[in-house]
C-alpha cells in the first residue's frame, strides 16, 4: 500500500471525477432557515450583528417566506419577540401570540413548507431567562408545563415540528404528554438535546432580544467541555419520545454530532448558530474570506460530520449556490 502503486491524486484530477467519488453531497433537502417574527404590519428591523437578517412582522415574513420555498428550502424555524414580557413569558403560550399567527399564516401561504417552532421562554420572559425564576434561580419542574402549553399552542396553530430549547429536564416527556392528550400525536418533537452555554449565541441574542438580564444560562446549558455528557442528553430526550434531536453550536461540536450519529440511529440536526454566521459574514465584509466558498465548506463539513439537517441562516445563499452547482 504505498507509492508509486497508491497516488491518491488519480481521483482528483477532474470535477468529473471528484464528483464520482465525493463522500458528502451537501443537498438543499436538509436546510432549515430560521425567521423571527415581531408583532405589527409592515415591519422590517434588520439585525446588525446578522446581515441579511431581520426581524419581521407575519405580512413581511410572508414575502421571504415565498422566497424561501421558492428555492426549495424545505422547512423554517420560528422565533418569536412578543408584544409585552412578563415573569412567566404568558405571550408565549397564547392563540394570538406571533408565532402561532405566523405559522398559520405560513401554513396557509405555503402548504408544502414544513413548519418548526422553537420552544423557550426566554424570548417571552421579563428576565430573560428560559425557566420561570425564583431567587434568581432557574426552576425546572413549574417550567415544564409553561414549555409544553407552549408547544401546544404552536400545534393548535399549525406547526408540525416543535423543537424546545431550554435545556430544562423532562421537558420532552411533558411536551409528548401534553401534545397526545389533545391528538396532536402527529406533530414531531425536534429536541435540542446537547445544547451547549455558548458565546456564539451572542447575534441571535439582539435578533430575539432574549439576554438573560442577571447571571448566564450555566446552570441548564450545558458545559462545553462535556461530549460524553451528550450521548446522555441524547438518550434521554430519545427515551422521553423526542423523533429527532440536536446538537448546538454546530462548528465547535462537530466532534458531538459525529458521536451522536455513531451512536443513535435517529435523525440528527446541528444548528449553525448566530455567532458562526456572523463570524462568516464579518470576514467575508472584509475581504478576508470568500463567502460562498467558506459556507459551502461549513454547510458540507456539517453533513460530513453526521447531520443531515442543518438549521443555517445561510440557508438562502446555500440552496442558491447548490442550484448553480
Ligand atoms: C432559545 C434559543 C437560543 C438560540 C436558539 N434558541 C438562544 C439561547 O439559548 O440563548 C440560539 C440560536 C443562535 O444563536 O442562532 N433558548
Amino acid at each position: 500500500m504505498s507509492f508509486p502503486t497508491h497516488r491518491p491524486r488519480r481521483l482528483r484530477r477532474s470535477e468529473a471525477i471528484r464528483n464520482l467519488v465525493r463522500e458528502t453531497r451537501p443537498s438543499t433537502a436538509g436546510l432549515v432557515y430560521p425567521m423571527f417574527v415581531c408583532p405589527g404590519k409592515g415591519v422590517r428591523v434588520d439585525v446588525s450583528s446578522m446581515p441579511g437578517v431581520a426581524q419581521q412582522s407575519v405580512d413581511k415574513l410572508l414575502e421571504e417566506v415565498r422566497e424561501v420555498a421558492d428555492l426549495g428550502i424545505p422547512a423554517v424555524i420560528l422565533f418569536g419577540l412578543p408584544e409585552h414580557k412578563d415573569a412567566k413569558g404568558s405571550e408565549g403560550y397564547i392563540a394570538s401570540g406571533v408565532v402561532q399567527r405566523g405559522v398559520e399564516a405560513i401554513r396557509k401561504a405555503r402548504p408544502e413548507l414544513l413548519v418548526i417552532t422553537d420552544v423557550c421562554l426566554c424570548e417571552y420572559t421579563d428576565h430573560g431567562h428560559c425557566g420561570v425564576i425564583k431567587d434568581e434561580q432557574v426552576l425546572n419542574d413549574p417550567t415544564l408545563e409553561l414549555l409544553a402549553e407552549m408547544a401546544l399552542s404552536h400545534a393548535r396553530a399549525g406547526a408540525h415540528i416543535v423543537a424546545p430549547s431550554d435545556m430544562m429536564d423532562g421537558r420532552v416527556a411533558a411536551i409528548r404528554k401534553k401534545l397526545d392528550a389533545a391528538n396532536f400525536t402527529d406533530v414531531a418533537i425536534l429536541s435540542y438535546a446537547a445544547k451547549y452555554c455558548s458565546g456564539f449565541y451572542g447575534p441571535f441574542r439582539e435578533a430575539a432580544q432574549s439576554a438573560p438580564q442577571f447571571g448566564d444560562r450555566r446552570s441548564y446549558q450545558m458545559d462545553p467541555a462535556n461530549a460524553r455528557e451528550a450521548l446522555k442528553e441524547v438518550a434521554l430526550d430519545l427515551e422521553e419520545g423526542a423523533d429527532m434531536i440536536m446538537v448546538k453550536p454546530a462548528l465547535p461540536y462537530l466532534d458531538v454530532v459525529h458521536r451522536v450519529r455513531e451512536a443513535f440511529d435517529v435523525p440528527v440536526a446541528a444548528y449553525n448558530v448566530s455567532g458562526e454566521y456572523a463570524m462568516v459574514k464579518a470576514a467575508a465584509q472584509n475581504g478576508w474570506i470568500d463567502e460562498k466558498r467558506v459556507a459551502l465548506e461549513i454547510f458540507t463539513s456539517i453533513q460530513r460530520a453526521g447531520a443531515s439537517i442543518v438549521l443555517t441562516y445561510h440557508a438562502k445563499d446555500l440552496a442558491r449556490w447548490l442550484k448553480a452547482c
